[in-house]
């Protein structure tokens, strides 16, 4: 299979997602693959070895194709100094990788702020929770069978950690998992109530999340 390819490419509620392929060995992308990236990427991603190179130029150029299914400019996407991806003028964008893949989505910023996260579901990491949960999301999870436990943890993990790339930018600081309660729907929405320690609070968050294979993907956009 050839690596660095568009697999998917979706009009989802709050963006469109782009997905490319990864090697999992982390083989190196040749230049025909960093051509399709922007001079100033070339040169940032001249920095990265092994996986982190995969995944910076795997995130970049699905983030080129969210951008471009918008009607977007190709500029080149810097990072900011906390990591975020800075886009274009008007847009909001959000990247996140795993072995496999680099995801991205987009959207017209005037429909708020996006965080995107892909989290796989296995191994199972039970141990998580103690650091990510807050005391009312734990005893919500301990009612649950033993079997439905971990997606509910793993889901709340993804959710957080895109809920952090939405306010990010923003509130220019770390976020704690202990700032944010995660309640999940069925339906594939969450809701969430914050709980900052300081900064601004937005006006409106709102997450969704969805299953793919042996991963859970989580999109948060957040009004200021
Ligand atoms: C920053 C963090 C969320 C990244 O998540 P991750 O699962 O490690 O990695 P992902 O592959 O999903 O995401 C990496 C991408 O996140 C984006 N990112 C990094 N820092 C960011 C920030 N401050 N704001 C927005 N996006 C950011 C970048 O696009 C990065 O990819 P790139 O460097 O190739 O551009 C995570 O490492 C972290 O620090 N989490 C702790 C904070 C947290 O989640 N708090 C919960 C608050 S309720």
């Amino acid at each position: 299979m050839q690596h660095y390819q568009t697999v998917f490419k979706d009009a989802l509620p709050y963006g469109i997602v782009v997905g490319v392929s990864l090697p999992p060995d982390g083989a190196a992308p040749d230049e025909q693959v960093l051509q399709k990236l922007h001079p100033d990427e070339r040169i940032a991603a001249s920095a990265h070895r092994g996986f982190r190179l995969a995944s910076f130029v795997g995130g970049r150029l699905a983030a080129h194709g969210a951008i471009q299914g918008l009607g977007g400019p190709f500029t080149a996407l810097h990072s900011d100094t906390r990591g975020a991806p800075v886009p274009p003028e008007g847009t909001s964008l959000s990247i996140t990788h795993k072995r496999r893949m680099a995801i991205a989505i987009a959207a017209r910023s005037e429909l708020g702020v996006l965080g995107l996260d892909l989290e796989d579901l296995e191994p199972e990491r039970p141990g998580i929770a103690k650091r990510i949960l807050r005391a009312e999301e734990q005893e919500r999870i301990e009612r649950l069978p033993p079997e439905r436990q971990w997606t509910a943890i793993v889901l709340r993990f993804s959710i957080k950690e895109a809920i952090y790339k939405a306010l990010a930018p923003k509130l220019q600081r770390y976020i704690g998992f202990e700032e944010a309660s995660v309640a999940l729907h069925t339906d594939g929405h969450a809701n969430i109530d914050l709980h900052l320690t300081s900064g601004p609070t937005p006006e409106h968050i709102e997450a969704r999340f969805m299953w793919m294979e042996r991963a859970v993907l989580s999109t948060v956009r957040v009004r200021w």
